[in-house]
């Protein structure tokens, strides 16, 4: 296929390096690290160790599981002399790899009362302290290898927050994770008042044609999974200006969306009735509608925030409810270079979505209609870390964006999230694609 045939698109956003804010690897180490601990601090030893459900974990298990991580790829194979904490640990805190050996089961990882969290901080200030002598002048493969582990470990930020979310949110007591900011949150230029009804979302044109989709090869950091870069046929078709709001999907509720099974495909009808969904996760009838809960505590819906917290197949049945469907990934990506405008307005990572706008950058990660599958040409890295994507390419959805619990420095337009199609604990919400 010809160059010449492939459109000419928006650059790809300036390169994610290893220096992402301008400091060395062992600045980006130390900012990193110190995040993760700065999520956790509200959180007492017992909310560290919790474990609502088989796909949520300990917060404690994610602050260990990240030190694991530099520890397993990075210290033992590349510092001469280091020490291992404890080998225990590779039992208790390795995720899934294979290649590294046997591991404590998945579902439970809340019965691990030891260690402790004082024992995790020690875990967590032996790996820094080792890993800082690693860095020291280090270049090439190591830099390469610890750049992969912090943005390992900001994935696990995010995780982080949604596990938590997860376990407060089953409690009948709505714990505060953090209380809600007296002032509202900054918006971004364009935003709305939170008391004015957002306008229809104007439908964005994305021309058919081939179109580069993907990452290129040495445009600085990302996952394995979002490359290679290559072709891709689109026809023409339309994509909204924004996600769905919280007022439209109310629509969807008042007209039965959730009772008609016309509406539904029919593996998400079956679970939406044997779970007994009539929602979005976490909506409970309020005093003056609905409420939800939020990591601020219960709140009341706000109508021009993204509805959140939905599974896939509740995208799926709103579009068919609306008249339209979800986009593609590559649609999504295509519309995302076309419309790209930054988010200047954006605090960092934070517990709740703020308002919609319109625009590429949301608060929501954005279910689209693709399957999580590897792009041609695709590889998996040899050795273990090769276990990191490639092994979970089926039965999962792809979503597009990031979320307000998203690090900053994740908000590649190339980005592929991949969750099962029931999950509805992550930050997800979705925008509406058409034919033309
Ligand atoms: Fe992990």
């Amino acid at each position: 296929m010809s160059d010449t045939n492939i459109r000419s698109l928006a650059p790809i956003p300036p390169p994610v390096a290893a220096q992402q804010d301008g400091a060395s690897a062992s600045g980006f180490y130390r900012r990193v690290r110190n995040e993760t601990e700065a999520l956790a601090a509200p959180l007492s030893a017992e909310d560290q160790t919790v474990q609502s459900m088989p796909d949520a974990s300990p917060a404690k298990w994610h602050r260990a599981h990240t030190t694991w991580f530099f520890e397993t790829f990075l210290l033992k194979p590349h510092l001469p002399g280091y020490r291992e904490f404890d080998p225990a640990f590779n039992y208790v805190f390795n995720s899934y790899y294979e290649a590294v050996g046997p591991r404590h089961p998945r579902p439970s990882r809340g019965i691990l009362s030891r260690p402790g969290i004082a024992a995790v901080a020690a875990y967590r200030s032996h790996v820094d302290a080792a890993m800082l002598r690693l860095l020291d002048g280090c270049g090439g493969e190591i830099a390469d290898l610890a750049v992969m582990g912090l943005h390992h470990e900001q994935q696990h930020q995010e995780l982080l927050l949604t596990d938590i979310k997860h376990a407060f949110g089953c409690s009948p007591i709505h714990p505060v994770y953090i209380p809600a900011p007296a002032q509202p949150l900054p918006r971004a230029v364009g935003s709305l008042p939170s008391a004015a009804p957002l306008p229809p979302a104007t439908m964005w044109r994305v021309p058919g044609g081939i179109h580069e989709i993907g990452h290129p090869q040495g445009a600085g950091f990302a996952f394995d999974n979002e490359g290679p870069a290559h072709p891709a046929l689109l026809r023409d078709c339309l994509i909204a200006e924004r996600p769905v709001s919280n007022a439209e999907f109310k629509e969807f509720m008042r007209d039965g969306g959730y009772q008609r099974p016309s509406l539904w495909l029919s593996e998400g009808w079956s679970l939406a009735q044997s779970a007994g969904w009539t929602a979005p996760a976490y909506w409970q009838p309020g005093a003056d509608g609905w409420d939800t809960y939020t990591l601020h505590g219960l709140q009341p819906i706000r109508d021009d925030e993204p509805v959140c917290h939905v599974s896939f197949y509740e995208a799926a049945a709103y579009a068919e409810w609306a008249g339209r469907r979800l986009p593609t990934e590559f649609e999504w990506e295509v519309a995302a270079r076309l419309h790209a405008d930054g988010d200047a307005a954006r605090p960092g990572l934070q517990p709740h979505p703020r308002p919609l706008r319109p625009g590429v950058a949301q608060d929501v990660w954005e279910w689209t209609c693709s399957p999580y599958t590897p792009y041609p040409g695709y590889r998996p890295e040899p050795g273990a870390l090769g276990e990191y994507n490639g092994k979970f390419m089926v039965n999962q959805m792809i979503l597009r964006g990031r979320s307000c619990a998203t690090a900053a420095g994740h908000d590649r337009l190339t980005y592929r999230n991949f969750f099962p199609p029931h999950a509805r604990w992550q930050f997800a919400g979705f925008r509406l694609a058409e034919d033309l």
